[in-house]
């Protein structure tokens, strides 16, 4: 299992390191972000978008739930969809299907997702080709430690 690790001390410096890392994305890509509220996740979520060529500004989508952009660049990802969930209020299996996750992650784009441990909660098993963890830990006002994960999705789903 490869990790990366990244010291962040402002939000634009996780941003930019979000962006980089985007680099590497390939299609059918779930993407679970960890910690605590404020941690940085939505922030994390803006650089890789910024990547990615997409123009709107991101927001949590807290109420909504879901937000879904289409990916302008690099070429190997360009028109394919970019889902931005957010399941801090998913309490049960049935709000996630209702929430349409499997079409979601049938459609072969990159799947963010807020609150992933509600995923466990929910005892999902839904994956995709590639999945990363990407956890966030508050450190101070302003330093984050942020650790990339590459998740052995076959172990997953066998739990
Ligand atoms: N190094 C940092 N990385 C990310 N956010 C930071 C950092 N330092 C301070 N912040 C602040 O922390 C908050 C993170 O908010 P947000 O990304 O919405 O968190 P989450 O989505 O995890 O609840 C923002 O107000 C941001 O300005
Ligand atoms: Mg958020």
């Amino acid at each position: 299992m490869t990790s990366t690790e990244y010291l962040s001390d402002n939000p634009a410096a996780t941003e930019a390191f979000a962006a980089q890392w985007a680099h590497t994305l390939q299609p059918d890509t779930m993407i679970l972000l960890k910690g605590d509220l404020g941690a940085g996740k939505t922030t994390f979520i803006r650089g890789l978008a910024h990547a990615l060529g997409i123009p709107e500004p991101i927001r949590s989508p807290t109420f909504t739930l879901v937000h879904e952009y289409t990916i302008q660049q690099p070429p190997h990802l360009s028109g394919l969809p970019f889902f931005h969930l957010d399941l801090y209020r998913i309490e049960t299996p049935d709000q996630l299907y209702t929430l349409g996750i499997e079409e979601i992650l049938e459609r072969g784009g990159i799947v963010a997702i807020e609150w992933a441990e509600r995923l466990e909660l929910c005892g999902m098993g839904l994956f995709t080709t590639q999945v990363y963890e990407v956890a966030i830990e508050l450190i101070d006002e302003t330093k984050r430690q942020i650790r990339i994960t590459r998740v052995d999705n076959q172990t997953q789903r066998n739990t």
